[in-house]
């Protein structure tokens, strides 16, 4: 977790509710009614303005706050608060017009047009000028306005531009680069260029990676990922800081896509930023498990904020950017927006309010549906909003845990980059796969950067950080040798912070402290297994390792690696080291991972059937245990003899109830020793 000094809160009491609105897509009349249906539904908190940009500026410097200015007063009269949005996701044609350097440039030098959103150059000083300028205007009314609660910069940072190839954003590259390495020779050095006669010997020779005809250098487009995510952040930044200068005492937030193969930003470096950190999640049909990612993206937000976030986006139904676009199951749109509390967010809100007649969006869900109140989803957004004002005291608890997982953007993008070993090892599948068996059992998780303070774990688990610098390693390492559990998985501490591979055999940076040592990399092809000692199956990955301290725990039992470790233990320093140099099939990887935790002395917050969630949040006088069936065979699970369950207001002495695809939140007083 980061440890985040004191910012400006959100100050809507109780769990916020709402959604994306955005009436100027409707004619006014629709206004009153919205606000009625707001009320009715329990709604206290909107996203305005997210796209209103051509309605506040029509022209180059000519404002017309008049719709804005009516809303918000609206918004107020009703007791519904907003988060103000600056539009400049979406630059209105005037400015493409004015500004046609400002469209951005894709890997093949085709310039893009405008007509849709977020097209533009993000080094592009007009942009950034007309941004900063709009953000201003707003941050200058609408600072005091009784209505306006929280900043909602832009939406989605690099959704659709994370990256622009044209000379403007080569220029900008380059000054990044300048920073970072000082000298072209470090950076020669640092991009090993000797390879291919790369060599720069100037600094204007430095250019994006646009498309070439064979493999581009990957220190090179590493580089490039980190510069894209460190321009949008400078973005941010500077539309925050005319807001923060108007009204220091409002929170300024962001949406993140922390999920949903969402690989975009380094969100670490943004989370900081934010005084309230949002993230966005949308389900992916194909995933049969969503409720997993759900789970995942909840506690890797939380973990990111400090404590409690907020879901600025999810769906009621259907999306309509998928190739079939599924609406929710029964209780789906409960249980998914519950788990996400359940998993620290202190705000529920929906893209969007009111589905959309016209435009891209139009076959998007929304809170009030094309069919009106008279629809499956108006009635589950009705009922969700009772959900949730029952649930207000568990607004600021925070999640007590005793596990963390590693997470760093940058060796994601490392490990993704062509030229690799085998295109089937994907970072989010690897993590996934670790942290599913802790979320079945009902273990609490964090999600930490390498060099994180690890003090408050008994375990840390690795499952993929092919790319770790010194620091890193050293952090990681030496929590182990401190007593904790340290678990690696393959393909981790591989290469440093510039890509260059750590030369003496695999698994690099982790070798001396998990006491092993491969000698060569022997990926799987797609579908290929090996049996595994003690039953199961390897897949995916393996090596040749050989045992140097530590001890086999599986090996394979056929093929050319017959005898070979695939799962070792060790004692390292005062604490445990495990490397799991394959991908076991899941029951075998969860009963491994059950193993290591239950040898670590981490229990899980409630002993529950398989298909039930268990989530604690804690405050100083009560815990909260959110349970949601997700099996839909309904459960009793055991809880506190002076247990309440909020959703019913009902006491809960001693065990709970859960009805099919049932959800408790109870709370359990605290002890004074507990
Ligand atoms: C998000 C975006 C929203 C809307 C939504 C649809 O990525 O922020 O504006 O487009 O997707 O799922």
């Amino acid at each position: 977790m980061t440890d985040r000094p004191a910012r400006p809160a959100l100050s809507v009491p109780g769990i916020a509710y709402g959604g994306d609105y955005n009436p100027e897509q409707w004619p006014e009349e629709t206004w009153a009614e919205d606000m009625r249906l707001m009320r009715e539904a329990g709604v206290n908190l909107v996203s305005v303005g997210i796209f209103a940009w051509a309605l506040l500026e029509p022209a180059e410097g000519a404002y017309d706050f008049t719709h804005l200015d009516r809303l918000l007063d609206l918004l107020h009269t009703h007791g519904i608060a907003a988060d103000l949005a600056t539009p400049t996701a979406a630059p209105p044609a005037w400015f493409f017009r004015a500004h046609p350097e400002a469209l951005p440039v894709d890997q093949d030098g085709r310039r893009l047009w405008y007509g849709s959103r977020q097209t533009f150059c993000p080094s592009s000083p007009a942009y950034r000028e007309a941004a900063v300028r709009i953000a201003g205007a707003l941050g200058e009314r609408y600072a005091g306005h009784p209505a306006v609660v929280m900043w909602h910069v832009h939406n989605e940072y690099g959704c659709h531009n994370l990256a622009c190839y044209c000379d403007t954003s080569a220029a900008a590259f380059r000054d990044w680069l300048r920073e970072r390495y000082d000298s072209l020779d470090t950076l020669n050095d640092a991009w090993g260029t000797a390879f291919w006669s790369q060599r720069l010997s100037d600094w204007d020779e430095v250019i994006p990676p646009r498309a070439t005809g064979a493999q581009p250098n990957p220190a090179h487009l590493l580089d490039w990922r980190r510069f894209c995510s460190d321009e949008l952040l400078s973005l941010y930044r500077a539309e925050r800081e005319v807001l923060r200068a108007a009204s220091p005492d409002l929170p300024a937030t962001t949406n993140f896509m922390v999920m949903s193969g969402s690989d975009k930003l380094d969100y670490w470096r943004w989370a900081p930023e934010s005084d309230v950190v949002s993230n966005d999640h949308y389900l992916m049909s194909p995933d049969p498990e969503a409720e997993l990612d759900i789970a995942l993206s909840g506690d890797l937000t939380r973990s990111m904020a400090g404590g409690p976030w907020f879901l600025m986006e999810h769906s009621t139904g259907a999306v309509n950017w998928q190739p079939v676009n599924r609406p929710k199951k029964p209780g789906e749109l409960r249980r998914n927006a519950l788990a996400h509390l359940a998993h620290g967010a202190d705000g529920i809100a929906y893209f969007q309010w009111r589905q959309s007649r016209a435009g891209a969006e139009q076959w998007h869900s929304a809170m009030l549906p094309h069919a009106g109140t008279d629809s499956r989803i108006w009635r589950d957004v009705v009922e969700l909003g009772a959900d949730l004002r029952a649930l207000a005291e568990v607004r600021g608890s925070t999640t007590p845990a005793e596990v963390a997982i590693v997470w760093d953007w940058n060796a994601r993008w490392a490990l993704e980059l062509p030229g690799g070993p085998s295109e089937e090892v994907r970072f989010e599948d690897r993590v996934r796969a670790w942290y599913e068996p802790l979320w079945r059992a009902g273990v609490a998780v964090d999600f930490v950067l390498p060099d994180a303070d690890l003090s408050a774990y008994r375990l840390v688990l690795v499952p993929s950080l092919y790319l770790v610098d010194d620091a890193g390693a050293v952090n990681l390492t030496g929590f182990a040798e401190r007593g904790g559990t340290l678990a690696v998985g393959f393909h981790s501490g591989q290469v440093d912070e510039n890509c260059r591979v750590r030369l003496g055999g695999y698994p690099g940076a982790f070798r001396e402290a998990l006491g092993v040592r491969a000698d060569e990399l022997r990926p799987l092809l797609p579908g290929e297994t090996l049996p595994l000692s003690g039953g199961g199956t390897a897949s995916l990955w393996t090596e040749r390792l050989a045992l140097a301290g530590a001890t086999a725990v599986a090996w394979y039992t056929e093929g050319d690696l017959t005898g070979v470790p695939a799962v070792t233990r060790h004692t390292y320093g005062r604490g445990t080291t495990w490397y799991v140099a394959t991908s076991p099939d899941p029951a075998t990887l969860a009963s491994l991972l059950t193993c290591v935790r239950e040898e670590a002395g981490v229990a899980p917050v409630r002993a529950v059937p398989r298909g039930v969630e268990a989530v604690l949040r804690r405050s100083a006088a009560a815990d909260y245990l959110f349970l949601i069936d997700h099996a839909g065979a309904g459960a009793e699970v055991t809880v506190a003899e002076d247990a309440v369950e909020l959703l019913t207001g009902e006491r809960a002495p001693g065990s709970v109830t859960l009805a099919p695809g049932g959800i408790a939140v109870v709370r359990e007083p605290r002890r004074p020793s507990a």
